[in-house]
């Protein structure tokens, strides 16, 4: 989704903005634009579509100064193009802005505009705050008391930096509901809505919260509220390394990030596994240690990938702790008036930490009594720190827009959780200690997994053709068959489906025939005799099956076109694996049809509008 940075410092603010935005291409956009600032005054340039035409554009006609401000959009209110493109500027053309969020009220605010003799420029309804911080200092002559005036009049949510050609070495920027961050650099600042576009210049970072808003200029950086309350803002060190941000040798992120799982659910998992007292050790739960077991149900939610990590911490928390659980998605349920009895434990999971829905849902169980957790990726991020305790998924960032790594590390820490509040309720000894050994072998058998990786590739040039896809799995496999297909139709653009295997023949068996490949998860667990008559029934009505399996079997075989094996593991671990060949699937079917995987169309990295 949309991306700021913005520079104030001794440097050629130019060549930072652009870095910076290429940094931030991965959230997803479709336009791009800065602005710098110097004794000529305001400097803009826009393009529609790559930042690298705003680099060609900026190559051909240079635009000088040390401060300045850059933007990549996702269209929401206009199409994308050059005048809808940020910077947006007021009507004297002296004050310009970009923007992350929506402006809910931009109708109202342009008309009241208009009605003064505003003539607006672009469709966008960030020009109406750009135009109505213009008016508000056209009257006062108080450029950080008109920010503030305008913030208080607006509706919707921000992430907002402004430049203004009367305070040449200043930048201000504000928040609601959008992040930003700001660098603290050796005699510059770096402001940012994502930290990959400030690890390069600096690791010392401050998190603005809603309805801050900070001033950087020739004697610092100053943070208030947008009521002017002064606020003394932390600063944090990043964890993130510039190597984690980089290809290492990938042809793309989501390769990188496939292969990484070893890895990174090693980190995941590092420190928390401990098999000499048998337990699970989630220290960022320690405060809640006694509460969490008494918890009568547990309420998942998310969006997308995190929604079915979160279906199958269902079966996990379940099977494993024996608490009623439900899952919802966070959209859905933070409209719903959701019913939070008390001992309700709510789990927010998400990747970024940022996505606006999540962010909503998790504020509402709040309210209403729930303890809230989260289970986040992105450290600092602003569902991490608004939960009252959670677990990170400790897997560096993800860059790739499919997410790979931290739907494999949600699952690893829902299993975690589910052993470490099994263990304080009904989990025998003996349960817990195998489940602790098959976590701990887990690393080593999706380094196997990734094995399958030429054959999954053939199987894509075969596959890639089709243009229907069906998934089918049961069981704590069945959220992996939504994940399957929801991996292919974001990178492949194919229409494909994810079913629990015995769901299929109550309708969409209708859709069976030689046209459509059906890919089952069939690992050997309680449920492998109903899919094996599951996979007879798309055989009968001539349909083609491609099995993702665990033990070696001829009546599989005899079955399915093909089978690809992976390491078998305990049922309740199994999509930690199976997930592999999906994955890989995904990937090389968008390859074989020629699709750039790491900048999906209309794909958003992190959704930070609802
Ligand atoms: C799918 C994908 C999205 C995200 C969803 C939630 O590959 O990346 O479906 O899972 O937008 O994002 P987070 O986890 O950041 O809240």
């Amino acid at each position: 989704m949309c991306g700021i940075i913005g520079y104030v410092g001794k440097r050629d603010a130019a060549e930072i903005l652009i870095n910076g935005l290429s940094q931030l291409e991965y959230r997803g956009y479709d336009s791009a634009g800065l602005v710098t600032l110097s004794t000529d005054g305001l400097h803009i340039r826009r393009a529609v579509g790559r930042v690298r035409q705003l680099q060609q554009l900026v190559t051909e006609k240079p635009v000088p100064g040390t401060i300045g401000v850059a933007h990549t959009r996702w269209a929401t209110h206009g199409r994308p193009s050059e005048m809808n493109a940020h910077p947006h500027l007021d009507a004297q053309g002296r004050i310009a802005i970009v923007h992350n969020g929506i402006i809910e009220n931009h109708a109202t605010i342009r008309e009241f505009l208009e009605q003064q003799g505003i003539e607006f420029q672009s469709e966008t309804d960030t020009e109406s705050l750009a135009q109505l911080i213009g008016f508000l200092y056209s009257q006062t002559g108080d450029l950080l008391g008109s920010v503030r005036r305008a913030l208080h009049d607006v509706q919707g949510t921000f992430g907002l930096v402004v430049v203004s050609l009367d305070a040449p070495q200043t930048l201000i920027a504000a928040r609601r509901g959008s992040p930003l961050i700001v660098g603290i650099g050796d005699g510059e600042y770096v402001i940012s809505s994502d930290a990959s576009a400030i690890i390069t210049h600096t690791s010392q970072v401050a998190y603005l919260d809603d309805n801050e808003i900070v001033t950087i200029d020739p004697s610092g950086m100053h943070v208030a509220t947008i009521d002017a309350m002064p606020v003394d803002k932390r600063v944090h060190t990043l964890e993130m390394r510039l190597e984690q941000i980089e290809l290492a040798g990938y042809e793309h992120h989501m390769l990188k990030e496939i292969f990484e799982q070893p890895e990174t659910l090693q980190n995941a998992m590092r420190g928390r596994l401990n098999l000499r007292t048998n337990e699970v050790v989630l220290a960022g739960l320690q405060q809640l240690e006694r509460d969490l077991p008494r918890c009568r149900r547990v309420l998942l939610f998310g969006c997308g990938t995190a929604w079915h990590a979160a279906l199958v911490g269902e079966y996990l928390i379940e099977e494993l702790a024996r608490i009623p659980t439900d899952v919802d998605y966070a959209s859905e349920l933070r409209y719903r008036n959701p019913i939070v009895e008390e001992g309700t434990l709510a789990i927010a999971i998400s990747q970024s930490g940022e996505t606006a829905d999540t962010l909503a849902a998790l504020r509402e169980v709040k309210t209403k009594g729930a303890t809230a957790l989260g289970v986040v990726n992105v450290v600092g991020s602003t569902i991490a720190r608004e939960a009252q305790a959670g677990v990170y998924l400790h897997v560096g960032p993800e860059i790739g827009v499919a997410s790979t790594k931290a739907f494999t590390a949600q699952v690893a820490v829902l299993s975690m959780l589910a052993v470490y509040l099994g263990r304080r309720r009904h989990l025998s000894n003996e349960r817990t200690e195998s489940m602790l050994r098959e976590l701990e072998q887990i690393p080593a058998k999706v380094r196997a997994a990734l094995g399958v990786h030429d054959q999954v590739r053939d199987l894509a040039r075969q596959l890639a053709e089709w243009d229907n896809w069906l998934y089918l799995g049961r069981g704590v496999n069945y959220p992996l068959a939504l994940e399957g297909a929801l991996k292919l139709k974001e990178i492949s653009y194919i229409h494909a489906e994810g079913l629990p295997a015995a769901e299929m023949k109550h309708g969409p068996i209708a859709m069976i025939d030689p046209g459509m490949p059906v890919v089952v998860i069939a690992p050997r667990d309680n449920t492998y005799g109903k899919i094996l008559s599951n996979i007879e029934e798309v055989r009968s009505r001539e349909g083609r099956v491609f099995a993702i399996a665990t033990e070696p079997d001829r009546e599989l075989e005899r079955l399915c076109e093909e089978v690809v094996y992976v390491p078998a593991t305990s049922a309740m671990l199994s999509p930690l694996v199976t997930s592999v060949p999906l994955q890989l699937l995904a990937y090389e079917t968008a390859i074989v049809r020629g699709h750039d995987v790491d900048k999906p169309r209309n794909l958003a990295k992190s959704v930070t509008v609802e």
